[in-house]
């Protein structure tokens, strides 16, 4: 049986900004709660910087880029003024999710195949500089395959359908979701693409998706930072961490096709 990679997490500090804007002023700090994640075992800060501001400010990614010792991955959309900012910031990764001013939160994955003619270039800059990148979509061949042509190293597959549906117990819903996305990450590693998935994860979620030995990344935040206020902030890490620990380790003994 083929070495299971390693399975990192990413925290998504979004929500902490989404609550010190609430109310202005600086508290609560998302840099704060980067370095309180990483201490308890986060491998990588995940934050996205909106067009309209509404959590992420310009400032807070300037401050996690300075003050952070783990992987910054720059969640963006794919326009000139994002651009501008991830070629200054110089993040370790830059996630490429599609953006509308009315979304509550990112609703679907990117269209790589209806915007290829803009994402080429645009991939091809980030790359240049030496910046990750990532590309946010669903489990759907088509777009994994234009994916892969664009000469994006990683993409990181929408699951918040699944998520949904499980949580809806949803079943034959869940199950249809759940089959695209194994069928996904299968198709993704043989293009050559390193696998990440997120949206939606929770404890339950994350330690199933963590028996996927093609996903080698998740990223997380809504669920965490509302489990942190109950449980804390170090807490709920730990928890996720054990959670993507039981999911891995049920590999093994498992020789998968
Ligand atoms: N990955 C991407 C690309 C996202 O846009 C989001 C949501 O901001 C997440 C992961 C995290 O999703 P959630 O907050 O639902 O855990």
């Amino acid at each position: 049986m083929p070495a299971i990679p390693p399975l990192r997490l990413g925290v998504n500090v979004d929500h902490v900004a989404t609550l010190r804007n609430a109310r202005g002023g600086r508290v609560p700090d998302p840099v704060r709660a980067a370095l309180l994640a990483i201490e308890a075992g986060a491998d990588g800060i995940t934050a996205h910087l909106r067009e309209d501001r509404r959590h992420i400010r310009d400032e807070d990614m300037a401050r996690l880029k300075a003050e952070i010792s783990k992987p910054l991955n720059f969640e963006m959309a794919a326009t000139a003024e994002m651009l501008q900012i991830a070629l200054a910031t110089q993040p370790h990764a830059a996630c490429l999710v599609p953006e509308r001013r009315t979304e509550v939160t990112t609703e679907g994955g990117l269209d790589v195949i209806g915007q290829r003619d803009a994402l080429g270039p645009f991939i091809a800059r980030l790359n240049d500089a030496g910046i990750r990148v990532s590309l946010f979509i669903a489990a759907d061949p088509a777009q994994i395959e234009m994916a892969a042509k664009l000469k994006s190293p990683v993409i990181e597959i929408h699951v918040g359908a699944w998520c949904d549906a499980v949580v809806e117990g949803q079943k034959q819903k869940a199950e249809a979701e759940w089959q695209r996305i194994v069928a996904g990450a299968k198709l993704a590693q043989s293009a050559g693409l390193e696998v990440h998935a997120g949206h939606g994860l929770d404890y339950v979620t994350a330690e199933a998706i963590s028996a996927l030995p093609e996903i080698v990344e998740l990223n997380i935040g809504h669920f965490m930072m509302g489990e942190a206020i109950f449980v804390g902030l170090p807490q709920t890490i730990r928890d996720m961490r054990a959670a993507m620990d039981r999911g891995r380790k049920s590999l093994r003994g498992h020789v998968r096709s």
